[in-house]
């Protein structure tokens, strides 16, 4: 299997359950507080581990406590976390809400993750790598960075847009797949997105600015492939909803196991990791946290086979 690179946060998830989200200015009762592993680039990183993949995490952790909660679960499993640097400011954090219909809101506080920076990537051996994963919650310019050094290596880039922000049409264009969410689809084009119809007209002003895929992640509506041959809508599987939370990573993890696995980009072949991929996410957000959510390969499969698929 070849190696995928995820430059990108680590993030202590700081989580507490709520039966809603408190309004402004109220104050309301929780569950008890879980402090679990997190951040989107080491969950991306965990959840392609988790497939099968060989992961290699470039990011960085604080001296404190936890940044050993998060390079420890890397380690178990399996990514290699050489090229994760301490620094001296607190690791990343993200303060978590989760309500009773397991929908989130997050606070982020950058921390070490606001210092990756583009000398970090230039320790990089990108030969030794296939595909680069990116995600937001490090400086753009480092994302923009590492992207123009994958390019130029040959690696594929999968941009993950997220979270919602503006971004240099630079950087969009070197992405082999750029995956947003409804959310940052609209961000980064301007257009209201509301359902499948609207993230098609959305979809297709974004891939005319350079990417070669634009795949959608729709929630329940599954997701929606867009590149210059094809439109294809690719429903997803109804599960109980527990959290949503890395339901995102986890579709991203699946989809870059496979697309690696499947060894084409033939649209088709893009089109069955998407699928692959709606399992993966799907599965994640049947399980409570960000990392202790994301489905094993066996996970996957097996769920793939009961659903018929
Ligand atoms: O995508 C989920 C992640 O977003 C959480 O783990 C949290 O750390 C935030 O970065």
């Amino acid at each position: 299997m070849p190696n995928i690179l995820v430059v990108g946060s680590l993030n202590a998830d700081l989580v507490v359950r709520t039966p809603r989200f408190p309004k402004p200015g109220e104050t309301i009762s929780g569950e008890d507080l879980q402090t679990l592993p997190g951040g989107k680039g080491a969950n991306q990183a965990v959840a392609a581990a988790r497939q099968g993949a060989n992961v290699s995490m470039l990011g960085r952790v604080g001296k404190d406590n936890f940044g050993p909660l998060l390079l420890n679960s890397l380690q178990s499993n399996h990514v290699d976390t050489s090229l994760v640097r301490e620094d001296d400011s607190a690791t990343g954090t993200a303060i978590i809400i989760v309500d009773s219909n397991g929908q989130n809101s997050i606070v982020l506080s950058a921390g070490a993750n606001g210092r990756v920076s583009a000398a970090d990537v230039d320790h990089v051996s990108f030969s030794d790598y296939s595909l680069l994963l990116l995600q937001l919650e490090i400086p753009i310019p480092t994302v923009l960075h590492a992207a123009q050094r994958a390019h130029e290596s040959g690696l594929r880039v999968l941009l993950n847009p997220a979270p919602a922000q503006a971004l240099p049409d630079e950087l969009i264009a070197l992405a082999d797949f750029i995956i947003p969410n409804e959310t940052e689809l609209s961000l980064l084009t301007g257009q209201p997105v509301k359902d499948i119809a609207s993230a098609e007209q959305a979809a297709m002003a974004l891939l005319k600015r350079g990417p070669k895929n634009v795949i959608v992640t729709l929630g329940g509506n599954g997701s929606l492939l867009v590149n210059k041959e094809v439109t294809t809508h690719v429903s997803t599987y109804k599960v109980k909803v527990v959290d949503t939370t890395a339901a995102g990573d986890a579709f991203i993890g699946g989809f870059a196991f496979k697309i690696l696995e499947l060894e084409s980009l033939l649209s088709e072949k893009v089109e069955e990791a998407v699928r692959y991929a709606n399992a993966c996410g799907a599965l994640a957000t049947t399980k409570f946290g960000a990392q202790p959510s994301l489905p094993t390969h066996e996970d996957a499969k097996e769920f793939l086979s009961l659903r018929g698929t």
